[in-house]
């Protein structure tokens, strides 16, 4: 708190209905647009509505210990700096830096996403890029694990819309908040007009049967637990697609990461991160519903599920429609997830644990953290143009939801250790939400194929090799006279 009387503050502009539009800018996108395909073909058949309510559920649980922080603590840094206030500064350390899979893979992650749908849409107008600059040069096949050249030099589309971006999100925060708020609208009614729609065309015989691959899907390093085995000894069931379709959820904390930008925070990000989760858990409940309803699950498209189901059941406007609103959403992700990266930076900064010259630097007339904000751009572009991301994707989920079950373990630790402290907004029937929270986010981590344990501890270690070789030199905890 005594930081935020800095000159180095960032500035107070954000109200209730920006905050959320803000989380719905994060969390509607590649999830809803595309996963869902994967998910209900391969992990969930029909019953990837159940997936979906599940993975919905770990989130409410988690959303609320993230609202109690956020109403605490409104300073820049989510989750990074909840750590920091209660589990000190190597976990802190471990969090911030699992945080860039959050909202650095991930951009990487919607950036290509965005350039496929991007490449379909132009490809309505007979238009078409160079093959060379439409993909990746490698690829990366999850069931055989075999890397494979892909013959394209690198995703042109995915490094123009981070060049955007990045462009936006330094001219000012009020700027990217206004930009993402039109595009929030956008993608809300080309979702309702999803489920209105498509609600007519269902046929619920689709419906069954409902769960052929099982209610379960729980793997542990490999070993399945609960559930049926798919191809590539990767879990399959409710419980898999859950874990899968998990990436449709996340973003919503990031709302916390602009508590510092809120002008009520104690009352609007608890509200704001909470709104924005139960709107979008209702809506994808339903998407999902819907898609599986018009198409056998077994027939539904795996790169453009939702624009292909309206093609499949004969509406080629509304094909047409869903394809450019699924480039709209995609992009309000891009924005916000980048926006958010930046800020945590930041809070690392301000603790010593990264150059505060560069990373801690604040724009003087735009206010905004630009330097990092650039370096996240090129992070993302370079990511985004040239990595296999199905690769990526996973790790996007499980780094997520570890920094989901630090966040609620925090929870129970501060209210045992500082039970006096101030907590404009309280998560209700502690301990039984934040221990819900933990188990729910364990399992899903459990449900993701085993190999991404063994990704989450490499990256980990590099993370704790840089913690040892610069931050525990230089944080203001280890220099208290700095
Ligand atoms: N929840 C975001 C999406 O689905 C990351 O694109």
């Amino acid at each position: 708190m005594e930081e935020l009387k800095s000159e180095h503050r960032l500035n107070r502009v954000l109200g209730p209905v920006a905050l959320t539009s803000l989380g719905i800018g994060a969390i509607i996108g590649t999830g809803i647009f595309v996963l869902i395909g994967v998910a209900a073909h391969d992990k969930a058949g029909p019953a990837v509505t159940l997936s979906f309510a599940l993975a919905g559920i770990a989130c409410i649980f988690a959303a609320l210990c993230y609202a109690e922080f956020a109403s605490m603590v409104p300073v820049a840094g989510s989750a990074y700096t909840y750590a920091y206030a209660t589990l000190g500064e190597l976990f802190a350390w471990i969090i911030g830096w699992d945080l860039i899979l959050e909202y650095g893979v991930a951009s990487a992650t919607v950036a290509h996403g965005w350039s496929h749908y991007f490449q379909d849409f132009i490809g309505i107008f007979g238009l078409s890029i160079p093959e060379i600059f439409t993909k990746a040069p490698i690829d990366f096949d999850p069931a055989t694990g075999v890397m494979s050249m892909t013959g394209a030099w690198f995703d042109l589309p995915a490094v123009l819309i981070t060049a955007v971006v990045t462009i936006v999100l330094i001219k000012g925060i009020k700027e990217s908040a206004g930009f993402n708020a039109g595009m929030v609208i956008v993608k809300i009614a080309i979702v309702l007009l999803v489920i209105i729609l498509g609600a007519m065309y269902v046929n619920p015989s689709n419906w069954q049967p409902f769960a052929p691959f099982g209610y379960s899907g729980l793997s542990m390093f490999g070993q399945t637990l609960l559930g049926e085995t798919g191809t590539g000894g990767a879990p399959v069931g409710v419980l898999a697609g859950a874990a899968m379709i998990f990436f449709a959820y996340i973003g919503f904390d990031s709302i916390s990461t602009h508590a510092e930008e809120a002008k009520n925070p104690s009352r609007d990000v608890p509200l704001a991160l909470i709104s924005s989760l139960l709107i979008c858990t209702v809506l994808y409940i339903a998407v999902a519903a819907v898609i599986t309803g018009m198409v056998p699950y077994d027939r539904i498209n795996i790169d453009a599920p939702v624009s292909s189901a309206f093609k499949q059941v004969g509406i080629g406007w509304a094909q047409f429609v869903v394809s450019l609103g699924a480039i709209t959403g995609i992009t309000s992700v891009l924005l916000v997830m980048m926006l958010s990266q930046p800020r945590i930076f930041l809070a690392m900064a301000r603790d010593g644990l990264l150059p505060k010259s560069f990373f801690g630097a604040v724009h003087p007339k735009f206010r905004t953290p630009w330097k990092s904000t650039i370096l996240t751009g090129v992070f993302v572009a370079v990511l985004g143009a040239a990595l296999p991301l199905r690769l990526l994707a996973e790790l996007v989920n499980i780094g997520t939801l570890f920094a989901f079950v630090i966040v609620c373990a925090a929870v129970l630790i501060m209210r045992r250790t500082n039970p006096q402290a101030e907590r404009p907004f309280r998560a209700p029937l502690v301990p039984f939400v934040p221990i819900m929270g933990i188990i729910t986010c364990l399992v899903l981590m459990f449900s993701l194929p085993a190999e991404n344990w063994l990704r989450l501890v490499v990256w980990l270690g590099i993370g704790l090799l840089i913690y040892v070789l610069y931050g525990q030199r230089h944080s203001v905890l280890n220099n208290p006279k700095q």
